[in-house]
């Protein structure tokens, strides 16, 4: 009954987007929707900002790309002060793509360059965790702990070794929070060492996982400890900060939560340029840069859209928004707001077994079982099933299934435009429930 009714959802075309206004997109029947994910946790600034469009309009009319091997431009060199001004030391060299898969692309082959710069030509394995997503090319996807998206490609993929999920809802190993995060740093430790440091090129995690895991920030200490296994053995890195970066944890930083921890590479995407435009980057330090730059003059990576002149506009200028208004800090301040808020709605249903999350970025995981913790049987496809509930309801959120082991589990993402406030919440909370209760009334859960 539950396919039927999923597939009879799938199955009616997907509705018509007409425009958007804040944190409203509208249909082309005239239907509205509170966007509570902001997209896939995209849009930071709401929709059709008319400054950004000012922004992108007037670099329309100068020119809309110079390409990389002739020109620099004016906003290619304000996005990157105003990027180094968020992030601080360490980040010295940017680089920009077209999304987040781009960027992950070339913070591996940046790894892997580096490395052969300094002479450590064997370091070329990576090291991920499971339940991750990098992106959807193939070097991202090698080194993405994401089964579903995985396996039609699994022979063609790079050699990437995976540990375990830093998850505290889900622990590996009991013991409490420090016991995992020994336990990890051990684990990651071991895999070095088994592979041979000195094939070890990088170690990749998402500080606050997103699609693959339904939003799990990385226990306290965790960065620190995996920052000191890697420097202990020459492996560099790389922080995907793609989905919580770019302020969405109420830090521009995702790491700067965790005591500012900085990675050797930083991955940025989707809030960067707030949806307006395709655009990902990728920061490092002058460590890093310094012996690429020496042996070969320049990165090996890049595409004919590097450093898009409009793209680096429009995010130059959201960017400049997120700064002026204070929008990270709005973002830090109203974390727990936006969690009460869900938490008042649908905390007290059976089914839901953990509202977790940081800043505009939530995760409403289910379960059978509040005390096992037990997930829901995957052929009833629960996160889907609320996502389609919830959009009847008027509400955009992002389904996650798989979370647990790749197969089972199901969550739902609440991550709103930075600019959302307690009115907003209100009503993303309230429309959650009742897409939420008819989904678990599908399933004879509720
Ligand atoms: C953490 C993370 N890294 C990388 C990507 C890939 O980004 P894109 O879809 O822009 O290629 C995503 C996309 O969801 C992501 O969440």
């Amino acid at each position: 009954m539950v396919k039927a009714l999923l597939g009879g959802l799938n199955s009616i075309s997907l509705p018509k987007v007409s425009h958007g206004q804040g944190c409203y997109v509208m249909d082309s029947t005239g239907k509205r929707y509170i966007d509570g994910s902001g997209g896939p946790a995209v849009f930071s600034l709401g929709h059709a900002h008319p400054e950004v469009n000012e922004a992108i309009k007037k670099q329309l009319d100068r020119i809309a790309h110079g390409y990389r091997y002739t020109f620099t431009s004016d906003p290619m060199i304000e996005l990157t002060e105003r990027i180094q001004q968020q992030c601080g030391p360490g980040f010295e060299h940017i680089s920009y793509f077209c999304g987040g898969s781009e960027a992950i692309e070339s913070a591996l082959k940046i790894a892997l360059q580096y490395h052969w710069a300094i002479g450590q030509k064997s370091r070329n394995r990576f090291i991920a965790r499971d339940r991750s997503y990098h992106g959807n090319t193939l070097g991202a996807l090698s080194v993405s702990g994401f089964a579903q998206r995985r396996k039609q490609y699994e022979n063609s993929l790079i050699p990437c070794s995976f540990v375990s999920a830093a998850n505290l809802y889900r622990p590996v190993v009991g013991g409490g929070e420090e016991a995992l995060t020994d336990f990890l740093a051990d684990e990651l430790e071991q895999e070095i060492l088994q592979l041979g440091a000195e094939n070890v090129a990088a170690f990749i995690f998402e500080p606050v996982v997103g699609a693959a895991g339904g939003v799990v920030p990385a226990p306290e200490s965790y960065p620190q400890k995996i920052r000191e296994v890697c420097d202990r053995h020459g492996v560099l890195l790389i922080s995907d900060e793609v989905m919580c970066g770019s302020g969405r944890c109420g830090h521009w930083r995702a790491l700067e939560h965790y005591g500012g921890v900085r990675p050797d590479i930083m991955c940025i995407a989707k809030g960067l340029g707030g949806g307006y435009v395709p655009l990902g980057a990728v920061t490092f330090s002058d460590r890093i840069a310094q012996p690429i730059y020496e042996v070969d003059g320049e990165l090996n990576t890049g595409h004919t859209f590097t450093g898009h002149t409009l793209a680096c506009a429009a995010a130059a200028k959201v960017q400049e928004i997120v700064q002026r208004d204070g929008l990270v800090e709005r973002v830090r301040a109203q974390g727990s707001s936006l969690i009460a808020s869900l938490q008042a709605a649908v905390g007290d249903l059976e089914a839901v077994g953990d509202i977790r999350g940081r800043g505009h970025f939530v995760g409403v995981e289910l379960v059978e079982d509040r005390d096992t913790r037990k997930p829901f049987d995957p052929d009833l496809r629960l996160a889907d099933l609320i996502r389609a509930r919830t959009l009847e309801a008027g509400l955009i959120c992002y389904p996650v299934s798989g979370s647990v082991d790749g197969i089972n589990g199901d969550v739902s993402i609440i991550a709103p435009p930075y600019i959302a406030g307690t009115s907003e919440f209100e009503e993303i909370a309230g429309k959650f429930e009742t897409g939420l209760k008819i989904a678990l009334a599908d399933i004879k859960a509720y």
